[in-house]
């Protein structure tokens, strides 16, 4: 994605903090806001336009995970889905008993700040650790499951480092001892195929920004029979799992980029992969001091973390803001602040390693003349910042 503006190519390698809307997205999205603006619950033509359009969109996002469209419910983004899989969840099994609960110490702030928040309610709640390769071991779940866990959610890919953790043994195991499985699938969904059948679990959460669909939409799958407890009480929407009439546009934009995504999954799968290879060699080789974060087999095709030595990633990123390309320290929601990710933290990495780390995260439109423009700039960069650093000390 090339583009001027004051004369500066930026290029754009934060796609897993959000991606643009692809044009049909938006054509899709405006002939729904110009003329289906019906209330799907209303019985004339305008609201059973408008229903019908909810029940498409319904069908594209069950088609993207392999499920059945009665089974998706549609939410304002992956944070509410992962909210109403935890919590809903966790409430609807409250009556029998079940107050523990299991996440990665890797998950979304969505995942882990519910926890926190029901932990203050009195659930108990533990955080399954990883090692340096950033995946969660089968071993430390079957250690963290007692016989009153409710629920085990772990993400299907991080967003910080890209692993994909091993979901359908993780599930197999939660199952065996009657704790329900949750997965936040918000950045792998569009990326990879997904089955939620072939993966076994019970909730799978998704964010229609992170595939080309607008912000704002999101959807959980929950499985047939599964009692959830609304986090919305008010009308019958959503077969009264969430009430409020709904985001009618923005679910349409969501049903669109699921089929786009869908299509073009493991064709753009390859290009990016290829892309982000090239990217990552590229910069290993180009500037010392570097490595990548997390196992480099399992990972979503467009994403590479890579700590630079003796340079402060808040620096980097601002240095490579003001040549054009946009990259981030981690997670969007902690950028802003010099915390360090609490990923690399969980993986083992030292206080120097988890502030010293950029994600590059890739996606449609960027081609290999950008890569190879960021291996161009880095060095210099890099070098630029460390002799300032040098200056700094010694002075
Ligand atoms: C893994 C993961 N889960 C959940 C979310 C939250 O999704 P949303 O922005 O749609 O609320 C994000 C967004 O960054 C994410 O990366």
């Amino acid at each position: 994605m090339l583009r001027f503006l004051h004369t500066v190519q930026r290029i754009y390698l934060d796609h897993n903090a959000t991606t643009p809307l692809l044009p049909p997205i938006i054509d899709r999205m405006t002939a729904v806001l110009r003329e289906e603006f019906g209330n799907p619950s209303s019985v004339h033509h305008f609201g059973q336009q408008a229903k019908a359009t909810v029940d498409d969109a319904r069908s594209d996002v069950a088609a993207l995970i392999g499920a059945d469209p009665s089974e998706v419910l549609f939410t304002s983004g992956g944070t509410e889905a992962d909210n109403i899989a935890i919590r809903g969840v966790a409430e609807a099994l409250e009556t029998g008993g079940r107050k523990h609960l299991v996440a990665s110490a890797i998950e979304h702030e969505a995942v882990l700040n519910t926890l926190k928040a029901l932990a203050r309610r009195g659930w108990r709640t533990t955080l399954l650790p990883v090692d340096q390769s950033g995946i969660v071991s089968p071993g430390a779940l079957r250690e963290a499951l007692v016989d009153d866990t409710a629920v085990v959610s772990v993400m299907h890919a991080n967003n910080e480092i890209g692993t994909i953790q091993p979901v359908v043994e993780l599930a197999r195991i939660a199952h065996e001892r009657g704790a329900l499985f949750h997965t936040d699938a918000v950045q792998s969904a569009g990326k990879i195929p997904i089955n939620v059948k072939a993966l076994g679990v019970d909730m799978l959460s998704l964010s229609a920004h992170k595939f080309y669909g607008p912000k704002g939409v999101g959807a959980l799958w929950i499985r047939r029979g599964l009692r959830v407890l609304p986090l919305l009480t008010g009308g019958r929407q959503e077969r009264s799992r969430r009430a409020g009439t709904e985001n009618v546009p923005g679910i349409a934009g969501m049903g669109a980029a699921a089929r786009i995504a869908a299509r073009k999954l493991v064709a753009e799968g390859t290009r990016l992969a290829a892309l982000r290879d090239r990217l990552e060699a590229g910069i290993l080789q180009a500037v010392p001091g570097t490595a990548v974060n997390g196992a480099t087999e399992v990972r979503v095709p467009n994403t590479t973390n890579i700590s630079f030595d003796r340079v402060e990633a808040e620096s980097l990123l601002i240095a490579l803001d003001l040549e054009g390309i946009a990259v981030s320290t981690g997670s969007a929601c902690s950028s802003g602040t010099l915390e360090p990710s609490h990923v690399l933290k969980a993986m083992g990495f030292n206080a120097h390693r988890t502030q010293n780390s950029i994600r590059f995260s890739l996606g449609a439109g960027n081609t290999e003349a950008e890569m190879d423009r960021v291996i161009a700039v880095l060095p210099g960069i890099v070098e630029k910042l460390r002799s300032l650093t040098r200056t700094a000390a010694k002075a």
